[in-house]
């Protein structure tokens, strides 16, 4: 479209959406959405009108300036405060109307924040809120329409039934503006896709494991989050136990110590099943190796009638659909109901990587999680633990993306409901 006139009519009206979005002025905002998308962006910020809602109730330097130098009274303060929370309910009321005019949760503005980042980093918790809940209900929404299968066969008339409901699944899709977050993350490197990643070649280093693109695969700095997935995993001796994911064999290591029953590992990169043989993994207490995909193995113990007390996950280059995929249709056969150090029921556990190079993502991916394994008949207690300052450690140095950029790791440990 090379019309000049219409660039210059369609800049105004970005302009004027933002403008409303900033002043938290609805109705100005709410007859600008009938003719436009809640979705417009400016071409240098990058803003959309949600960063604009939000970045709006970011206080102004001068007022930081006057209670720093402690030109302030009590009452000021009071009403200073009062004024903050009018702006806040403000912008809650202008971010409820987008998200109902289909705004994308985790559009990146120029600076490469998603608004749920400013609504983080000025820590503007409502807002934030909103960002997550609208993520979760984006993301859902995504992975429902992902299950969705047109009904019918392929004959003639169905046929054509067929095509309208695919339509309509379309439409839905549009209209709420769903972005894949699996999408961002991965950002289109074809290296983090399992296939390419199981046929390339891994280095082993005293600290890291390292795919053939500098991938980080496994790193030491989580070998607290092992130990205490093991711990609550295994809390005596003598148990059942299935790893899916070998790494550097560091929750391995530590469910030896457990002195389990039976320890399975599965593993299906060649260059790890190589350096378990070499380490004398086959002949360790209790430990079976499958070696391959946990796809193609995990079918067989099922119907084998094989059980566990206690089941760890932790791949890498897969989606989240393969976690839910994993727990939705596996675990339920293969962890004991009556089994766990108490007789009680298993425990599953995972490593709880989703998401985590940026805040919000992580939480919306937390939310979600815990709704499909709620739906899969679990109950998820979490633990926080605190993360350590990677960059100034220096972990990422000859590492190609950090993986982990949050401060604390919410830690997973689900059982049977009821
Ligand atoms: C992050 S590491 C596991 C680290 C491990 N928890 C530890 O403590 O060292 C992931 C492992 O899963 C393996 N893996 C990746 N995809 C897999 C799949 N589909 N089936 C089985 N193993 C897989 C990788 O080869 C890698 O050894």
């Amino acid at each position: 479209m090379d019309d000049p006139a219409f660039d210059v009519e369609t800049d105004l009206q970005t302009q004027s959406i933002l403008l409303a979005a900033a002043n938290h002025d609805t109705a100005s905002l709410r007859n600008l959405l009938r003719n436009s998308s809640a979705n417009v962006q400016d071409a240098e910020t990058g803003f959309t009108p949600l960063h604009a809602a939000i970045a709006a109730c970011e206080p102004d330097a001068d007022e930081d300036t006057k209670e720093v130098n402690g030109h302030t009274n009590g009452d000021t303060n009071g009403a200073k405060e009062n004024i903050k929370q009018q702006e806040v309910d403000a912008a809650v009321k202008t971010m409820k109307l987008l998200f109902e005019n289909g705004a994308i949760w985790n559009d990146l503005d120029s600076n490469g924040e998603t608004p749920g980042c400013i609504a983080h980093r000025l820590g503007l918790k409502a807002l934030y809120e909103l960002c997550v809940d609208a993520g979760v209900r984006a993301e859902l929404l995504l992975s429902r329409l992902d299950e969705y299968q047109p009904l019918g066969d392929a004959e003639s008339d169905e046929e054509e039934d067929d095509e309208e409901d695919d339509e309509g699944a379309e439409t839905t899709a549009q209209d709420v503006e769903v972005v894949d977050m699996s999408q961002e993350d991965a950002q289109g490197d074809e290296s983090t896709e399992n296939p390419n990643y199981l046929a390339s070649t891994l280095t082993f280093d005293r600290d890291r494991l390292l795919d053939g693109s500098a991938n980080g695969v496994m790193m030491e700095w989580e070998t607290t989050l092992m130990r205490r997935s093991a711990e609550l995993l295994l809390p005596t001796s003598g148990l059942r136990v299935l790893n899916v994911g070998h790494g550097m064999g560091i929750i391995d290591g530590i469910i030896q110590e457990k002195q389990p029953k039976s320890h399975h590992i599965i593993e299906a990169h060649p260059d790890v099943i190589n350096r378990m043989k070499e380490q004398g993994w086959h002949e360790k207490p209790g430990v079976v190796i499958h070696e391959g995909r946990w796809q193609d193995i995990v079918p067989a113990l099922v119907e084998k009638g094989e059980l566990f007390d206690a089941i760890y996950f932790d791949t890498f280059a897969e989606e989240y659909k393969a976690l839910r995929e994993f727990f939705t249709e596996y675990v339920i056969g293969l962890l004991d109901p009556a089994g766990g150090s108490d007789g009680e029921g298993g425990r599953f556990g995972f490593f709880n990587g989703m998401g985590a190079d940026r805040q919000v993502v992580y939480d919306v991916y937390n939310k979600i999680v815990e709704i499909d394994l709620f739906e899969a008949g679990f109950d998820t207690e979490w633990e926080t633990i605190s993360v350590p300052n990677l960059d100034k450690q220096g972990e990422w140095e000859g590492v190609r993306r950090k993986y982990w950029v949050l401060d604390e790791y919410k830690l997973p440990t689900c059982s049977f409901i009821g």
